[in-house]
């Protein structure tokens, strides 16, 4: 039977927490929890969720998972606590981690996710910040190792945003080797101290490539990815976004260009009509939905390696 073994890292901020090794047995452990060939009990373990967007799969997958594991959750609502008043990062950190024994946080500024963790005795996860959504890229891997065993060779691009989840799939992708492609307007570029770490770790720096082109981004790509052009807290730049991200929708012209193969991940909400067309949200080669229930594997693995 599969032994668990610890994650180094007390916290899981970013997927630069995590080594290669540590993301590959993460996946191991998810892909049992899916199987049901692993039983991990974390009884009386608490985990406090701290909300500061809106979320369903995140918010539910992390509930549902601290309950197979046998635990509980407490959901922290800001506008109904403390936090909402403004009590100080430091205070709140304090106090729910004499509380709970761990803490998944979704929040605007990732400085805050790291006071957050600076001040809390017990592990902090990133439920997404502006900067990253770690735990959905290793949803995303997960679903692109089922789907094609391992990640040699596979060709995943990202149209869009360069955003939070952008930025993660670099990230995570760096680690596993995955070669990346991400196609954005200009101006709309991932983080540069992302993309500059990113190619730090990658052994082979063409294996991640930034480009302002999709038709040529999607070229014999394996895995086709995207998300809203408009994130969350950036309601004021819909208008704007939407003229500017003209020509990146990920729709059947884009789809016929990449390989055979291919497969349609989106991490969700979708906006059909915008950042991916109807036709291609429903296509046979869409794994958005098994990609939408790896959160909950993915999550169940890494609270039994942060806190069992
Ligand atoms: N993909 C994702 O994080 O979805 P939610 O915003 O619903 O949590
Ligand atoms: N980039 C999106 C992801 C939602 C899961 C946002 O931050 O709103």
């Amino acid at each position: 039977m599969l032994k668990p073994i610890k994650l180094a890292n007390k916290n899981f901020l970013s997927s630069l927490d995590t080594s290669s090794e540590e993301i590959f047995h993460i996946l191991e452990i998810a892909k049992n929890f899916k199987d049901k060939d692993l039983n991990i009990e974390l009884q009386d373990k608490v985990l406090g969720l701290i909300f500061d967007k809106s979320s369903t799969r995140t918010r539910v997958s992390f509930k549902v998972a601290m309950s197979k594991l046998g635990g509980t959750t407490v959901d922290l609502n800001p506008t109904t606590s403390q936090i909402g008043r403004g009590e100080p990062i430091r205070d709140t950190a304090r106090v729910l981690s004499r509380y709970c024994d761990v803490l998944a946080i979704r929040t605007f500024k990732q400085s805050d996710l790291e006071e957050y963790a600076r001040w809390s005795s017990k592990p902090v996860i990133n439920a997404l910040t502006d900067l990253e959504h770690p735990c959905q890229a290793l949803a995303d891997y997960m679903t692109i190792k089922e789907e094609f065993i391992d990640f040699k060779n596979v060709v995943l691009t990202f149209i869009g945003d360069g955003n939070n989840v952008a930025n993660s799939l670099i990230l995570c992708g760096a680690l596993l080797g995955v070669e990346v492609r991400i196609a954005c307007p200009k101006g709309y570029e991932p983080n540069s101290i992302v993309v500059k770490k990113a190619y730090e770790i990658y052994k082979n720096k063409d294996l991640l490539k930034i480009t302002n082109d999709p038709n040529s981004a999607v070229l014999g790509a394996n895995v086709l990815y995207t998300d809203v052009w408009s994130s969350m807290g950036e309601e004021n730049l819909k208008e704007k976004k939407d003229r500017d991200f003209h020509g990146f929708t990920l729709d059947s012209d884009l789809l016929e260009k990449a390989a055979g193969n291919a497969i349609i991940l989106h991490c969700l909400p979708a906006y059909r009509g915008k950042e991916i067309s109807e036709e291609v949200f429903e296509s046979p080669q869409n794994r958005i939905f098994e990609q939408a229930e790896n959160r909950l594997h993915v999550q169940q693995a890494l609270l039994a390696l942060l806190i069992s």
